[in-house]
């Protein structure tokens, strides 16, 4: 939930530091800092300068601009608040007793009191409240003149997850990371090197990376890097050569990250299909190449996310009950792992994660995405991308022994196919979206309903006005209605009602009737040509008329567009709203 970053090289660091915080706010953003070994003046010993600030980035870079450290080596953090508030005491890097030993961490180490007690019983203080200043503490406790065997030692001593960049300034050509439970990449550059929790860090600088593996620790000096375990043997890690650019992680001339990557669905949807699907609906995972025969032996399906991905696991446990006719069920990840549930041998267990650092989730392989960087905090085309990557899944099974014909099958591909288009149709009505979200943003309660497919995707289109508007907003299944959730409704509560295509649709709009009646003003989505709520919804936004599947992606897109410029013209600021995080790498 913190962004990390490191630099050993032969430029000065504090620019690069600068810039990479920047790129990896995202990961959070109330507090950041940066420690930069400064060249040592001639019959002087080293030095390290500390710049800290209580609030974001932008301010960090103020301070810094006012008065940069000079130096080769250094590292810096963007914090997501854990132990602690953002104060400057909090923020990272942190130090030892005397000020030699500099540390950045994102994830939380769950001994930490055990440690402190232990160590402040042994003389050492701690200033600030969080768990990471055990961890140059434990390491100044294990140092007998070898950092990196100091770091090892530490860190076998910790329990929780962490990734670490760290420096003695005993030590100015030795850069350390290390990694248990959260991600860090080391980035070979022309000479130099990076340590970062993520490739979108240092994107600008290099594409060469090495993806350290779980308690894998990574000593860098400028003759390169070298990645062993805590026990000291040596790994040889793959170099992977990254595939996008810096481009795509940035906002390419809109005004936030969310509006460009909502601009991005088009492709984020064909690129979830492209070499997947044959026109009869045949379907090859490269990277998920599982037999027929293994398939046929599944028994039922389980499907686990949070927030956005558990909005994309209950869209999956429609379709694939649906079209495979096997037993599916959506579960909120992070209930699920202290459950003692009963998974079968033969149950297919789906995690989805954008991010794919959710700590509530661990997964065998995986199905990519590939629909590049998601950098707004709230998830948008890579939501798209689930929904196609779990609909080729339903039909990948399908083929195997489902309830879907040839044909159908056909029909299904063509829909899916026709996708980026009618995605692309939906962005170019953007400003009918804005007129409405202008006409809307003054209330303060919204109700989202839908049935079927539209049911997750009401439940979705509450979660992302509420989080980037702070504005209530509550997703119901239309039947749920009745059951609790119309007793709030009056002329000052109105009511988004998905009534698109679907075997439900009839009784949506009965229950668009039901909320008119209680003077709930009501947004209703519906299908072109399909006059029914002519008259009675106090707004229409006409959907084209597609299949289900196919719809649930379109109203998703237009839901995510009415909160984006609801959010906006009540003058949020949508990247980055206040108390999230991208990643969540705590529980
Ligand atoms: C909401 C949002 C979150 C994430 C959730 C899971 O817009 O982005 O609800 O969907 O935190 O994250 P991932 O998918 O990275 O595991």
């Amino acid at each position: 939930m913190c962004g990390i970053i490191g630099y050993l090289g032969d430029r000065e660091a504090t620019p690069i530091l600068m810039e990479s915080l920047k790129r990896l706010e995202y990961r959070g953003y109330d507090s950041a800092g940066v420690a930069v070994l400064e060249l040592p003046k001639a019959g002087h010993a080293n030095r390290t300068s500390i710049t800290k600030s209580e609030a974001k980035v932008d301010t960090l870079i103020e301070k810094l601009e006012a008065n940069m450290p000079s130096g080769k080596l250094g590292i810096g953090h963007t914090r997501w608040a854990t132990h602690g508030k953002p104060t400057y005491i909090n923020a990272h890097p942190h130090t030892d007793c005397h000020g030699k030993i500099f540390v950045v961490h994102n994830g939380i180490i769950e001994n930490f009191a055990e440690l402190k007690a232990e160590l402040e019983a042994a003389g050492h203080e701690f200033p600030s409240e969080t768990d990471t200043e055990v961890v140059p503490h434990l390491i100044e406790a294990n140092y007998k003149g070898d950092f990196l065997a100091a770091v090892r030692a530490a860190l076998k001593r910790i329990k929780g997850a962490y990734a670490l960049a760290m420096f003695s300034s005993d030590d100015p050509e030795l850069l350390v990371g290390a990694r248990l439970n959260a991600p860090l990449v080391v980035g070979l550059g022309d000479g130099e090197y990076y340590i970062a929790s993520d490739i979108t860090a240092i994107i600008p600088y290099t594409k060469r990376v090495l993806v350290l593996g779980e308690g894998e620790v990574a000593a860098v000096t400028p003759l390169g890097a070298e990645v062993s375990t805590l026990d000291g043997v040596t790994v040889k890690s793959k170099v992977v050569h990254v595939d996008w650019d810096v481009a795509q992680a940035q906002k390419g001339g809109f005004p936030h990250f969310m509006l460009k990557e909502i601009h991005e669905s088009p492709e984020a949807v064909a690129n979830a299909m492209r070499g997947r699907l044959t026109d009869d609906g045949a379907v090859t995972f490269r990277e998920f190449d599982v037999p027929d025969d293994q398939l046929k032996g599944i028994t039922d399906v389980l499907l686990l996310g949070m927030g956005t991905s558990l909005h994309a696991a209950m869209i999956g446990e429609y379709v694939i009950e649906d079209w495979v006719g096997l037993p599916a069920r959506a579960e909120d990840a992070s209930e699920f792992r202290y459950r003692r549930p009963t998974v079968g041998d033969h149950t297919l267990n789906v995690v989805i994660t954008q991010s794919g650092e959710t700590a509530d989730r661990d997964a065998d392989g995986a199905i990519y995405l590939h629909s590049g960087p998601e950098i707004g905090v709230a998830s948008t085309k890579t939501l798209l991308a689930h929904m196609i990557s779990l609909y080729l899944l339903a039909l990948r099974l399908a083929t195997v022994d489902g309830r879907v014909s040839l044909e159908r099958r056909g029909e299904l591909v063509e829909a899916l196919r026709a996708l980026p288009d009618q995605v692309r149709g939906i962005l170019a009505r953007d400003k009918e979206i804005v007129e409405l979200a202008h006409k809307y943003s003054g209330y303060r309660n919204f109700m989202f309903a839908g049935r079927g497919l539209d049911y997750p995707v009401a439940l979705e289109g509450a979660l992302k006005l509420k989080e980037i508007s702070y504005i209530h907003a509550e997703g119901t299944s239309g039947g749920l209605l009745k059951h609790g959730p119309i007793a709030l409704l009056d002329e000052q509560f109105p009511v988004v009602a998905i009534c698109t295509a679907s075997a439900t649709k009839d009784k949506m709009v009965s229950n668009v009737h039901e909320i008119v009646a209680r003077s709930a003003p009501v947004l209703a989505l519906v299908t072109e040509g399909d006059h029914s709520l002519d008259g009675v919804a106090t707004d229409i936004f006409r959907m084209p008329a597609v299949e289900e599947a196919a719809s649930a992606v379109l109203n998703t897109v237009m839901l995510q567009l009415f909160a984006y410029h609801v959010a906006v013209k009540l003058g949020q600021n949508v990247d980055q709203p206040r108390n999230l995080a991208k990643t969540v790498t705590v529980e």
